[in-house]
C-alpha cells in the first residue's frame, strides 16, 4: 500500500486525489526530453490532425480514429495562420502526443509500469488494470487550447464505470499556464454523455445521457508543481481554460 487510509478516502470522497513530490526532477525531465524527441522525429508531412474537446467535438478523422496503437502527434487548434502556416515552430505548436507510449515508447513504458503506479492502481481499486491509453499534454504557450469540462469515462466508458485518470505535472501548472480545474464531488453525478464510432466507422458522435448543467460555481483550480500526481475518477468532471501566458504547461 502506498496511499494512506485518509488519501484514499479523500479520493472517494472527492473524485480526485493530488499527491506532491510523487515524480522527481530528474524523471519528470527524462519525460520531456523523450517527448521533444518524439516531436522533433515527427513527420511534418502526415496527414495534419488537430486536437479539440471543446463543445464535445473532435476531429475525428481516421488519423485520430487509428491512433490507439499508434504514437501520433496532434496539433493545436490555433496552430495555423491563415495561410496554413504554423505560426509557432513545430515544437511549440504540437498540442498532445497520444495514445499509445506506454506500450510503444521504452522511457514512458517504463514510466507508466513502474511499481509505485501499480501500488497506486491498487490502491484506488483496482485488482486487474489495464494501461488503456497515454497522452502527453504540451499545453503550448499562447496558442493552447481550452479542454472543456468532461469526464474521462465519456472516451474510455465500461459497465461499471472504472476508468481513472493518472495525471502527471511535468512542469509547474498555475491558473497563469492553464492548470486544470475540478468540482470535487462532481464524481457522484452521472455520466453526462458517451463518445462513440459512428456507425460508418469513419467519424465520431456523443451521445447525451444527462443534458444537465455542469456545477461551475464549485469548480477549483488544480495548480500544482512540476512531480506532482493527479488521480482522476472516470466520472470527475475536469478542465482547463487556454493558455496565453509564454510557458508551456506539460503533462504526461
Ligand atoms: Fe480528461
Amino acid at each position: 500500500m502506498l496511499l494512506k487510509q485518509r488519501q484514499i478516502e479523500s479520493f472517494e470522497q472527492n473524485g480526485y486525489l493530488v499527491l506532491d513530490d510523487f515524480v522527481s526532477h530528474n524523471e519528470c525531465e527524462k519525460l520531456r526530453i523523450r517527448a521533444s524527441e518524439i516531436v522533433n522525429d515527427y513527420d511534418y508531412n502526415q496527414p495534419i490532425t488537430i486536437f479539440t474537446t471543446n463543445e464535445q467535438t473532435r476531429h475525428s478523422d481516421l488519423f485520430f480514429l487509428e491512433s490507439g496503437d499508434k504514437i501520433r502527434c496532434f496539433f493545436e487548434e490555433e496552430a495555423f495562420d491563415e495561410n496554413g502556416k504554423l505560426k509557432q515552430s513545430k515544437d511549440l505548436s504540437i498540442n498532445k502526443i497520444g495514445h499509445a507510449m506506454h506500450d510503444l515508447d521504452p522511457v514512458f513504458e517504463s514510466f507508466a509500469r513502474s511499481e509505485a503506479l501499480e501500488a497506486v492502481a491498487q490502491d484506488v481499486g483496482f485488482e486487474d488494470p489495464r494501461i488503456l491509453q497515454s497522452m502527453y499534454i504540451f499545453k503550448q504557450p499562447k496558442i493552447g487550447g481550452e479542454v472543456s469540462f468532461h469526464q474521462d469515462a465519456t472516451f474510455l466508458y465500461t459497465e461499471p464505470v472504472t476508468v481513472k485518470g493518472f495525471w502527471f505535472a511535468l512542469e509547474d501548472a498555475s491558473q497563469e499556464n492553464g492548470c486544470m480545474w475540478v468540482i470535487p464531488g462532481g464524481h457522484r453525478n452521472n455520466l453526462k454523455s458517451r463518445f462513440y464510432r459512428n456507425k460508418k466507422g469513419n467519424g465520431t458522435e456523443i451521445e447525451i445521457l444527462d443534458d444537465s448543467q455542469w456545477e461551475t460555481s464549485k469548480m477549483v483550480p488544480l495548480e500544482v508543481n512540476a512531480g506532482t500526481m493527479v488521480i482522476l475518477h472516470g466520472l470527475l468532471p475536469h478542465m482547463s481554460y487556454a493558455n496565453r501566458s509564454s510557458l508551456t504547461r506539460q503533462a504526461f
